[in-house]
């Protein structure tokens, strides 16, 4: 699976975004150490805070379905926008990659494809080790 394998995956997810009230539809395609792609769309909601990101819908249907070791995340939005992941998905996706090695791949605004890890894009994270040294 190339990236730009991943990056097609996440835009055939970005047509089923649930996103009336923004208009910015997301796809996000999850790459498992398994091989399988797991996709997501941001599904946005009345009560605008309970909408849920392309991301982290991609991350919670890979947990449920028994997948936690992820290679990579595409994510896709619309043309001409140089997408990245929102500071709650960073986080989200810190916990499943302990050694910050985790691959986020996006286009910029010319459509070329972007790759940073998610130590790059969230440096510093907070994550289980932390919490063990304050109790
Ligand atoms: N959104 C995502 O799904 N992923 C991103 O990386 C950025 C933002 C969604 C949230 C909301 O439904 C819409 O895009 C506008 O913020």
């Amino acid at each position: 699976m190339t990236d730009a394998d991943l990056l097609a995956e996440a835009e055939a997810a970005r047509r089923q975004a649930y996103a009336p009230y923004s208009n910015f539809a997301v796809g996000a395609a999850l790459l498992c150490e398994d091989g399988s792609v797991q996709p997501g769309c941001n599904v946005e909601n009345a009560s605008y805070p309970a909408g849920i990101c392309a991301e982290r819908n991609a991350v919670a249907a890979a947990v449920a379905r028994g997948a936690r070791r992820f290679v990579a995340i595409a994510v896709a939005g619309p043309a001409g926008v140089a997408l990245g992941p929102c500071g709650i998905c960073r986080q989200v996706l810190s916990e499943f990659s302990a050694d910050g090695r985790l691959r986020v791949i996006t286009r910029d605004k010319a459509g070329a494809p972007q790759v940073a890890t998610i130590a790059a894009l969230l440096p510093a994270a907070f994550g289980a080790a932390d919490l063990g040294q304050g109790r």
